[in-house]
């Protein structure tokens, strides 16, 4: 697969069949992101693959708890907003958000990625876009979530059996599937009207109202 689909198709599917992944796909994902950088590379990271009914039906209620609480909280002036001026972009993206809360049993495969020594989690999110990438290239859509680890870290942990005082934190977790739905360009604001070059609020030099990759 070109690099540049990959890159420019790989969004958060989060309607996905139940049917199950590979275990030779979930290898090249899991490898695949263990290429990836990390500060000194130290490699201070944990991935741990839940497949299994009985432990995703544990985690599901603590998902939707934690969701409800991102929802009733942080998310709340962002939500009514989006209600008041018929942002269908911002609400699209909620409603997408609970339906992962409300199915998380259903996804086939979960990733789970723990980080030790990186309080900024910068040296774990290299390895886990390149397994959402590997994933791309498999056709396996992926959702990127963090509401597990924020609001039920210490009880995640326990349900997983991530020994305890070695430092360990769930940085965050992957869901796996294979789509329902197409592929498509994540639309976001263009590159030139967040970027700029050598002052900040200098134009950067070029324009790019639409995406360069198109299908
Ligand atoms: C650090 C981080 C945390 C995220 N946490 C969640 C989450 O807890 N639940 C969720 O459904 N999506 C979560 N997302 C996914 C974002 O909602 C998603 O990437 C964003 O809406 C863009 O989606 P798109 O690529 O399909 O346009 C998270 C993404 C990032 C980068």
């Amino acid at each position: 697969m070109d690099l540049f689909e990959a890159l420019y198709t790989t969004r958060a599917m989060r309607r996905v069949k139940p049917d199950p992944i590979p275990m030779e796909v979930q290898e090249r994902i899991l490898d695949a992101a263990v290429r990836a950088p990390s500060a000194g590379n130290t490699q201070g990271w944990r991935f741990l693959l839940v497949d299994d009914q009985e432990v995703k039906a544990r985690l599901g209620p603590l998902y939707r708890d934690a969701l409800g609480t991102l929802f009733e909280g942080h998310y709340k002036p962002m939500r009514e907003r989006a209600e008041a001026t018929g942002d269908t972009r911002t609400l699209n993206v909620l409603r997408s958000a609970r339906h992962l809360a409300d199915n998380f049993e259903s996804y086939p495969l979960l990733m789970f990625a723990f980080i030790r020594n990186d309080p900024g989690g910068g040296s774990i999110y290299p390895s886990v876009w390149s397994a959402q990438l590997a994933a791309r290239a498999f056709g396996v859509g992926s959702a990127l979530t963090s509401v597990l680890g924020l609001f039920h870290g210490a009880e995640t942990m326990r349900i997983l059996g991530v020994p305890e005082g070695k430092g360990w934190q769930v940085a965050c977790m992957v869901t796996f599937g294979y789509p329902t739905g197409r592929w498509g360009v994540a639309p976001r604001r263009p590159a030139h009207e967040v970027s700029f070059r050598n002052q900040w609020g200098d134009p950067v030099g070029f324009e790019t109202p639409e995406p360069l990759w198109t299908p």
